[in-house]
């Protein structure tokens, strides 16, 4: 029943490497149903949120969050992420100026094209970005677009994007998990953060996350997310026995 692989690591391999054995937990099938039906049900509530409430929160929230974030997979494991973490006024008030004015350009000189503003209307974003200041955290992801060594030398990463999207996504998904709300924020181009933040030239703002309490009576676009059938693709071979896929009711996001 258990499909077994003995050909991994291979003994050359393990001579000269440590390799753990993997303990991973086993649920009963229907506990992993139902564990999936809850994560599915978590992440469903899940929303971008731009009006904060100033309440504080304790900065051991947003340490774990980025420890549960470093957890992502990377590219050869180099883990090409940084995460710059702000709750000082000042610096946000200066974060919230410097995106603002790219934001003013973006939205009113026209950076952004018709097309993408058009996209953008039922969403109500504007140039005004207020919750910067009251967020009682900002965090800046940064990408580490490569590594230096000791004797400055650079050290190629490998799949950079991917690796700090994964890590981008995961984060979102422990801020929610624990309670708290962000907003995956990209007031470009965002050479600002780098400077505002002091950032070395190796690395490159990803996205910026103010992280809080939703506010008071906070209020989200009514959003509908693709059904199961829109986003899955199942591929079989012609002459196997048709198996209807699993088909998702459609929902609303909240
Ligand atoms: C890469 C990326 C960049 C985004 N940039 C912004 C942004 O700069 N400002 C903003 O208000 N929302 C931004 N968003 C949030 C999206 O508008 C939001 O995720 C989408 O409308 C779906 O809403 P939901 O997150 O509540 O499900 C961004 C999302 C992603 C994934």
């Amino acid at each position: 029943m258990t499909a077994r692989d003995d050909s991994y690591p291979v003994a050359d391999i393990e001579a000269r490497y440590p390799f753990d054995v993997l303990d991973l937990p086993r649920y009963p099938e229907p506990e992993m149903l139902a564990r999936a039906q809850q994560f599915y049900a978590d992440m469903d509530g899940r929303r971008s949120v731009r009006a904060f409430s100033d309440e504080p929160v304790d900065r051991e929230l947003i340490e774990l969050a980025i420890m549960a974030a470093a957890t992502a997979p990377s590219g050869a494991h180099h883990q090409p992420w940084r995460f710059v973490v702000t709750g000082d006024p000042t610096v946000k008030h200066e974060i919230r100026l410097a995106a603002e004015e790219e934001e003013r350009i973006n939205y009113l000189d026209h950076r952004m094209n018709s097309e993408w503003q058009r996209s953008l209307a039922p969403l109500g974003t504007d140039h005004h970005k207020g919750f910067l200041d009251t967020a009682p955290w900002i965090v800046v992801l940064f990408e580490e677009r490569y590594a230096v060594a000791d004797d400055g030398s650079k050290q190629h990463h490998y799949y950079v994007k991917e690796s700090v999207g994964i890590a981008a996504g995961m984060f979102i998904t422990a801020l929610h998990l624990m309670g708290l709300a962000t907003l995956t924020h990209t007031p470009t181009p965002m050479a600002f953060l780098s400077r505002i933040l002091d950032r070395p030239a190796n690395e490159r703002p990803f996205v910026l996350f103010p992280i809080g309490y939703p506010a008071a009576g906070c209020r989200v676009p009514r959003l509908q997310r693709k059904s199961l059938t829109d986003v899955m693709t199942v591929v079989e071979h012609p002459n196997a026995d048709p198996t209807a896929p699993t088909q998702a009711p459609e929902h609303d996001a909240r």
